[in-house]
């Protein structure tokens, strides 16, 4: 159709036809972007992030048999936790799981049969009664917009009942997985009257750095007190209500209160707590949401070299995942190695707090990344009241972006930390 009508056009107007051509280019490229954006903005309600498609069944497929479902309940007499004990009595660790009624029975429960009985105490939070697992009932509504006002109650219950219980208070998702034992290791040296909180750190929205809510975030004893005492009441420090974006808030609000936000990387730069499940940070995916690429605090490796031998936590994590995680990460060894753990880091003093990683002391000697590190240390986006959901944006939007973020920024990463650890291997 077109090309007769251009055809039959040609001799009459060269110049007409050009012109029909372009208007048509400009008016379908306009259709394309008001078509894109609609799908995006479709995208950004629900949540898309790129997690394993079959987890939905997982869910359903592992429901009914759950109460038959077998633990893995025995002991290894050969196993040496003497450490692993020490810390767990030194570093006291009161986990919260952020749940919902509809997941007490395909999530939470899965949780609490996995990684969450290694907890010091371990709450979950949901707005009803539950005997089994049990939760705390709070009073608030259900559904994403109440997640703010749920995180204040939450914290709120934990100061009141259990602000002498523990040192240190994790708040973790449903579908997170954590590692207590390497949580207790990163929190080991710390004083916990320093106001200060972990988790993975994001650089927009607050100047510090706020932690991704998926992956959980640890708060100390101060930075509790601080949050609950000083924050919650002072809409000036918090902010009053609620919204969806909770871990976006509570960064603004521990910024405010002058609580740190920590580095939970190794002393290598290695990342130990993850927005994402493994198999995303170990197999880098191009296509990994192209805000990832631009939220993160610190430029670190994807890849096989991604992540530390002590990580905390994974997010994502489907019911089935968790026990697969366990398995592999508390029973099965290759026989006849034997790791014996470091030795422990010195305690530090209230307000006192780790030098960073080798990595960057290597990097800084290098010019190009310097100036990279700066820039993403001091940048501040400044928040509008439209903001996404920042675990909530789909991963297809910007691909040719994600592309030009990601490659570059690896291969050189790669390097770099490849020489950091030759240069520590040279050293000992
Ligand atoms: C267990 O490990 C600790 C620390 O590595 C060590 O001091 C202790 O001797 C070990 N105990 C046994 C029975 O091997
Ligand atoms: C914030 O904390 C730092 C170190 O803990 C301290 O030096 C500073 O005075 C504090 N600032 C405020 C406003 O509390």
């Amino acid at each position: 159709m077109v090309t007769q009508y251009l055809r039959s056009h040609v001799s009459y107007s060269r110049k007409r036809s050009f012109l029909t051509i372009m208007s048509g280019l400009i008016i379908g490229f306009c259709l394309g972007q008001i078509i894109s954006y609609v799908t995006i903005s479709e995208s950004i309600k629900s949540i898309s992030i790129p997690v394993d498609k079959n987890s939905q069944n997982d869910i359903k497929q592992l429901a009914p048999s759950i109460n038959t479902f077998p633990e893995i309940i025995h002991d290894h007499p050969y196993d040496n936790s003497t450490v692993a004990d020490q810390l767990k009595k030194e570093v006291r660790l009161l986990c919260w799981v952020m749940t919902n009624p509809t997941n007490h029975k395909e999530k939470a429960r899965h949780v609490k049969r996995t990684w969450g009985k290694r907890c010091n105490i371990l709450l979950f939070m949901s707005s009803a009664q539950d005997d089994e697992l049990p939760t705390v009932k709070l009073d608030v509504g259900e559904g994403r917009e109440n997640l703010w006002r749920k995180v204040k109650e939450a914290f709120k219950y934990v100061y009141k009942h259990h602000y002498n219980d523990a040192d240190w208070f994790y708040k973790a998702d449903d579908d997170t997985y954590a590692i207590i034992e390497n949580l207790r290791l990163m929190l080991y040296p710390y004083n916990p009257m320093t106001p200060v909180h972990f988790g993975y750190k994001f650089k927009p929205f607050v100047k510090q750095g706020y932690m991704s809510g998926g992956s959980g975030y640890v708060l100390s004893k101060e930075a509790l007190r601080r949050f609950v005492v000083e924050g919650i009441p002072n809409p000036k420090k918090c902010l009053p209500g609620t919204v969806v974006n909770e871990d976006i808030e509570i960064g603004r609000c521990m910024e405010n209160l002058n609580v740190t936000a920590g580095d939970s990387r190794d002393w290598n730069g290695r990342g130990r707590m993850f927005p994402f499940i493994p198999e995303h940070h170990l197999i880098t995916k191009v296509d990994m949401s192209w805000w990832y690429w631009q939220y993160q605090f610190y430029k670190t490796d994807e890849g096989l070299d991604c992540c530390s031998d002590n990580a905390i936590a994974f997010h994502y994590v489907s019911p089935k995942m968790m026990y697969v995680m366990d398995y592999l990460i508390y029973h099965l060894k290759p026989y006849g190695i034997v790791r014996e753990p470091h030795r422990l880091p010195a305690k530090l003093k209230v307000g006192e707090f780790l030098p960073p990683p080798i990595q960057e002391i290597v990097n800084s000697n290098e010019d190009s990344m310097d100036d990279d590190d700066k820039l993403i240390k001091t940048t501040t986006i400044k928040s509008t009241p439209t903001e996404p959901d920042s675990r909530e944006v789909d991963s297809k939007e910007v691909d040719s972006l994600t592309a030009k973020l990601h490659k570059p920024v690896n291969k050189k990463k790669e390097s770099k930390s490849a020489k950091a650890i030759k240069a520590k291997t040279k050293k000992n």
